[in-house]
């Protein structure tokens, strides 16, 4: 079953192993494209982000509110342009970007139509200003046409939430690169998780929807055992792991079989990875709190 996670992810098994006491050989990576294809996980985290009101400016997350507006202050926005929102949001965080004189159109892309409820709504009263709606997976997009093809105004896409870290990050920012242009503007928030504020962030991955979704998964592999969620860093990489930690007859020794990684990367990560792909950093700022970091960046 050893297969590749996805790019420079050596150091989870080894972070897993010394955590489980179980030997880096007897830790084994499931091979996640073919678990994940459909679009499944990604409905399903929506359903359990609302159940559990995360992702959500409701929760008097003012700091959040604030931080956004200062990012969208810091781009010093003066022509007119398109948002584009890569998940979308619920109606709090992405009307902040918009402005009835200067926002041309808002197209939210989203691989589940029920995230289109609340913007759809909220945009109504605004009669110029264009929304579509575009249902794909994300990696499936290979170019700009296939989300938006009228006017030259440049677009600001956002990219909220807990949405970065979910993919390999290769992924994600050759996919932003294919469909964004020169000169548009990225807008991404970033939960800067410690090792000491992590309980929501594993009750996130102890919800009974996310426990049977990998409890189906284990049933296919035929796999037994007891399933854990781990918080893990290595210097500044940082993610939560769902591994199912199993005895194998054969040998009667502990092995364990990732199933699922989702990244949590340190905002000195995030602008690395980035400017490592030709972004260029416009701001970062954090918020008051600590919790969540948002940064603007500008495609080269
Ligand atoms: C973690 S939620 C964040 C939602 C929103 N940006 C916010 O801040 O509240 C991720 C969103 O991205 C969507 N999504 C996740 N994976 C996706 C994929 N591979 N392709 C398209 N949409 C995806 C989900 O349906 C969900 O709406």
């Amino acid at each position: 079953m050893k297969t590749c996670l996805n790019e420079s992810s050596d150091w989870i098994p080894q972070s897993l192993s010394q955590i489980l006491g179980i030997p880096n050989e007897r830790i084994d990576l499931l091979k996640t494209q073919k678990i994940y294809s459909g679009g499944r996980l990604a409905v399903l985290m929506r359903e359990i982000n609302a159940d559990l009101s995360v992702c959500s400016d409701r929760m008097g997350r003012n700091s959040l509110h604030d931080v956004l507006m200062m990012v969208r202050e810091a781009m010093c926005l003066q022509t007119e342009y398109r948002i584009i929102e890569l998940g979308v949001s619920d109606d709090h965080k992405n009307i902040l970007f918009v402005n009835p004189k200067m926002t041309t159109e808002y197209i939210g892309v989203d691989i589940t139509p029920t995230a289109f409820k609340f913007i759809s709504q909220k945009l109504c009263p605004f009669r110029r200003i264009k929304m579509r709606s575009v249902i794909s997976a994300f990696e499936d997009l290979s170019s700009p046409s296939e989300v938006y093809n009228l006017g030259d105004e440049p677009s600001i896409f956002l990219l909220l939430g807990w949405t970065y870290g979910n993919f390999a990050p290769n992924k994600i920012i050759n996919t932003i690169k294919r469909i964004m242009k020169p000169n548009d503007l990225l807008v991404l928030e970033t939960a800067t998780y410690t090792g000491d504020n992590t309980k929501s962030l594993l009750d996130f991955y102890q919800h009974e929807l996310m426990q049977t979704f990998f409890y189906e998964i284990t049933d296919e592999f035929n796999l037994d055992g007891v399933l854990k969620q781990l918080w893990i860093e290595n210097g500044r990489k940082r993610a939560v792991v769902s591994v199912m930690v199993h005895n194998q007859k054969r040998d009667n020794q502990a092995h364990a079989v990732v199933l699922n990684v989702a990244r949590k990367p340190s905002p000195r990560e995030v602008v690395t990875d980035f400017t490592e792909k030709g972004f260029q950093e416009l701001t970062h700022i954090l918020s008051g709190d600590r919790n969540v970091a948002v940064f603007a960046f500008r495609r080269e």
